[in-house]
C-alpha cells in the first residue's frame, strides 16, 4: 500500500522529536544480518516469498494459498520484523525503547506509525504501529483480500461487510451524503500472540475500524494493492445504528443492533501518521 494513498502523512521532518524518533529507527536497523542466508530463511522472507510468487494483481488469492500465508504470519512475532514488544512500558507505540526521551505531553500527541515493506502491482506488505487509543477511522478495502497479524499489545476491530443487493437511502437533508445498509462481521479485540486475520472482498469484514486497545502493531498484507484507476480507492465512513434510517423492512437476518448504516465521509483530517523506517532482517526482493 502506497500509504499517501491510504493516509495523509504529515511533514515527516517537523520536529525535533521527529528527528529523535527518526535516529532510534535507524539506531534499530543495526539487525543481525546473518540470518538472512539461503539456509536460513527469515519468517518474513518466507511471507514475503509465497506473496511475489503467487500473488496476482487481478485475482484473488485461492483458499489454500490464503492458509499457507496466514499459517505462516501466526508464527511471527515484533523480534521478526524489527519491532519490540512495547506495550507494557507504554511508549506509545512505535516498537522501539523510549522511557526516557519524550516528555508526557509529546507521548500522547504521537501518530501511528506507517512502515512500508513492499509495495507491488501485485500486493503491498506493511505495518502499522498504534500508540495507545489511536484511531483509523472506518475505511474500506474494495476488491481486495487483506491478512492482519496484531504483532504485539491489544486492538479492537469493528468490521462491517455490504448488504447485498445494496439497499441505500437517500438523505432529504442537503448536507448529507445517502446511507447505505452494511452488516456487522466483526467485534472483537485482537490480543497478541493470536491468529492471522483475513477479510475478503465481500465478507470478513471489508469495511472496518481500528481502535488501539493498548500500543500495539500489525502486520498487513493486501492484496491487490489500493490502486485508484483500477478503482480501488480507499474510502472513509461513519456509521449510524440501524434505527436512525431503518424502518424493520431492510432486516433479512439477525437483530437491529448488527446493522448500520454508512455514510462515505472525506479522509478525517485528524488522522495523524507518519512514516516509519523498516528495521527487521533483510527482505530479498
Ligand atoms: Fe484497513
Amino acid at each position: 500500500m502506497n500509504s499517501s494513498r491510504y493516509f495523509r502523512l504529515p511533514n515527516l521532518f517537523s520536529s525535533n522529536s521527529t528527528n529523535m524518533f527518526f535516529q532510534r529507527l535507524f539506531a534499530m536497523a543495526n539487525y543481525s544480518f546473518s540470518s538472512s542466508s539461503p539456509s536460513s530463511k527469515t519468517s518474513i522472507q518466507a511471507v514475503y516469498d509465497i506473496c511475489k510468487n503467487n500473488l496476482t494483481p487481478s485475482t484473488s488469492p485461492p483458499p489454500q494459498l490464503i492458509h499457507e500465508l496466514s499459517s505462516i504470519l501466526d508464527t511471527i512475532g515484533p523480534s521478526d520484523v524489527g519491532l519490540r514488544d512495547e506495550h507494557q512500558e507504554d511508549d506509545r507505540g512505535h516498537g522501539f525503547s523510549t522511557p526516557n526521551t519524550l516528555n508526557r505531553l509529546d507521548r500522547w500527541a504521537q501518530p501511528i506509525t506507517y512502515i512500508d515493506l513492499n509495495e507491488s502491482q501485485s500486493f503491498t506488505m506493511c505495518m502499522f504501529c498504534f500508540p495507545t487509543s489511536s484511531v483509523i477511522p472506518l475505511h474500506d478495502h474494495p476488491g481486495m483480500t487483506v491478512l492482519s497479524k496484531v504483532l504485539y499489545g491489544s486492538l479492537h476491530v469493528k468490521g462491517y461487510d455490504w448488504v447485498e443487493p445494496p439497499l441505500i437511502k437517500d438523505s432529504k437533508e442537503i448536507a448529507r451524503a445517502p446511507v447505505r445498509l452494511a452488516k456487522l462481521a466483526v467485534d472483537k479485540v485482537l490480543s497478541a500472540p493470536c491468529s492471522t486475520s483475513v477479510l475478503y472482498p465481500k465478507t470478513g469484514g471489508n469495511l472496518h475500524c481500528f481502535t488501539a486497545i493498548t500500543s500495539c502493531a500489525v502486520l498487513d498484507i493486501l492484496t491487490p494493492p489500493y490502486e485508484e484507476y483500477s478503482g480501488r480507492k480507499c474510502t472513509y465512513y461513519r456509521d449510524y445504528p440501524y434505527s436512525s434510517f431503518g424502518s424493520g423492512d431492510e432486516l433479512i437476518d439477525g437483530k437491529e443492533d448488527e446493522y448500520a448504516w454508512l455514510e462515505e465521509i472525506d479522509a478525517p483530517d485528524d488522522l495523524y501518521m507518519r512514516q516509519g523506517i523498516y528495521a527487521g532482517p533483510p527482505i530479498r526482493m
